[in-house]
């Protein structure tokens, strides 16, 4: 990766050169502002940069400012390097846009460990990009293919999709959520409009700014960003104050996750008080295995287009949605209101998979995210199945076996489940995911209540 070294203290520059060339970097380097600000306006200029605050003419922190203000899909990570320690400055240097902040005489094992962060925001961002261009390219040739969204519906489903349930009772509720579907009696949840609008603003190449304007617009959203960005796992030198800062902390392919799982979450909330413990279960499942898969991605050393923490997230979107039918049933005296509990539960289980494809093919999700909800629980009865299904499966089985499940933990032969086969998953690298997993839910649990 290319980095743009700017400063003006010969001996200085040297070092930070040598620095980089020895962790890899090809470096660009720069003895004043402006030709900093040139470098990183090319198209294809740097996209890590390490500014010295005092230069002749303009200084590193006015090059942060106008940066910030070009209109860009892919901004560059910038670090500021100063002597000056005070809070004060390193609150201006935060404030005109840096994302980071190192003071000087720094450590260079310290600016090796936040070059290689910079790095990582860079890669994420880049992937990002890419993988909503994809999306918006596959999803205008799927409505051609389709016709229009509106006309797939999630009341299309017939019961010669799915299995048949497991009693009676279970084949009543399940003919009864048919019906209703197929009447469009149901009120479907609809995708979460902050969620929806972030990824077009990305699509449409926006920048820091924009992205910050649209999602300051919820204060939860904001507020619960900002505090994911001051967690342990995320924490920097200082505390992010702003909704800036936290979305330049933590990279728009972070963002966009937690995004997604705070929207996301309003979905599991429930009035009805029979299913309210099932419903924060199921969620607290979902967000366990959004997790668990972007372990398991990493343990692989995979990086798949789409995002597998949202994968994760949404794969059991099926089963929020039929439990939302069986609450619509019971207000309208359709279902006994001491329906038994297994039942409806087994009719979820049997049926979610179905389901949950319609509502995210409704939600113009791409085919990886509907071909994961159909087939997450059932890898014998897709045809050949995706990594990105091998991986959701995986993480789910890893998500129920350590208790975050309705369920609650279940034996499970992890090593020798056939994702983990197909894979190549070695038990090291399960026992990563489950630590990950139990650490990340334990330190965001909170976060995202
Ligand atoms: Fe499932
Ligand atoms: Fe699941």
């Amino acid at each position: 990766m290319r980095v743009l070294i700017a400063e003006d203290n010969d001996s200085s520059r040297d070092m930070l050169v040598a620095l980089m060339v020895k962790w890899g970097y090809q470096v660009v380097s720069t003895t004043d502002g402006k030709m900093a600000l040139d470098a990183l306006r090319k198209p294809r200029g740097p996209k890590l940069a390490v500014l010295d605050w005092t230069m002749p003419g303009m200084d590193g922190i006015e090059v942060c400012r106008r940066i910030r203000k070009t209109d860009t899909v892919d901004p560059p990570y910038i670090i500021i390097l100063s002597a000056r320690d005070r809070k004060e400055d390193i609150v201006t240097g935060l404030d005109a846009g840096a994302n980071d902040y190192i003071t000087r005489p720094f450590d260079s094992d310290e600016l090796r460990a936040r070059m290689e962060a910079g790095r990582r925001a860079v890669e994420f961002q880049a992937a990002l990009v890419k993988g909503a261009r994809r999306q918006a390219k596959q999803a205008a040739v799927s409505q051609k293919e389709q016709g229009s969204v509106s006309e797939q519906s999630v009341g299309k489903l017939g019961k010669e999709d799915v299995p048949a349930p497991s009693s009676e009772t279970a084949t009543r509720i399940f003919e009864q959520i048919v019906v209703v579907f197929k009447r469009g009696e149901i009120d479907l949840p609809s995708h979460p409009h902050i969620s929806t609008r972030f990824n077009e603003l990305v699509n449409n190449g926006a920048n820091l700014h924009e992205i910050g304007y649209l999602l300051r617009q919820d204060v939860a959203i904001s507020s619960k960003l900002i505090a994911v960005s001051n967690s342990a796992y995320y924490r920097g030198v200082t505390e992010n104050r702003t909704l800036e800062h936290a979305v330049g902390r933590l990279g728009f392919t972070t963002t966009k996750q937690y995004v997604d799982a705070i929207c996301n979450r309003g979905l599991y909330m429930t009035k009805n008080s029979r299913f309210s413990k099932y419903m924060e279960q199921l969620w607290e499942h979902s967000l366990a295995c959004a997790y668990a898969s972007q372990a398991v991605e990493k343990a692989l050393r995979l990086q798949l287009p789409d995002d597998v923490f949202t994968l994760g997230l949404m794969h059991d979107i099926g089963k929020l949605l039929l439990l939302q039918a069986v609450g619509e049933l019971q207000k309208r005296n359709k279902l006994a209101k001491d329906v038994d509990k297994a039942d409806v539960f087994n009719t979820i289980e049997a049926h979610h998979g179905r389901f949950g494809a319609a509502l995210l093919k409704k939600w113009s999700f791409s085919d990886t995210f509907v071909q994961v909800a159909i087939h997450h629980d059932h890898l014998e009865n897709a045809g050949s199945v995706s990594k990105e299904v091998l991986i959701v499966n995986l993480a789910n089985l890893v998500v129920k076996s350590i208790g975050y499940s309705p369920g609650g933990a279940s034996e499970i032969d992890l090593e020798g489940s056939e994702s983990a086969r197909v894979l190549k998953m070695e038990p090291k690298g399960i026992a990563e995911v489950k630590d990950h997993t139990e650490q990340m839910m334990e330190e965001m649990k909170g976060h995202l209540s």
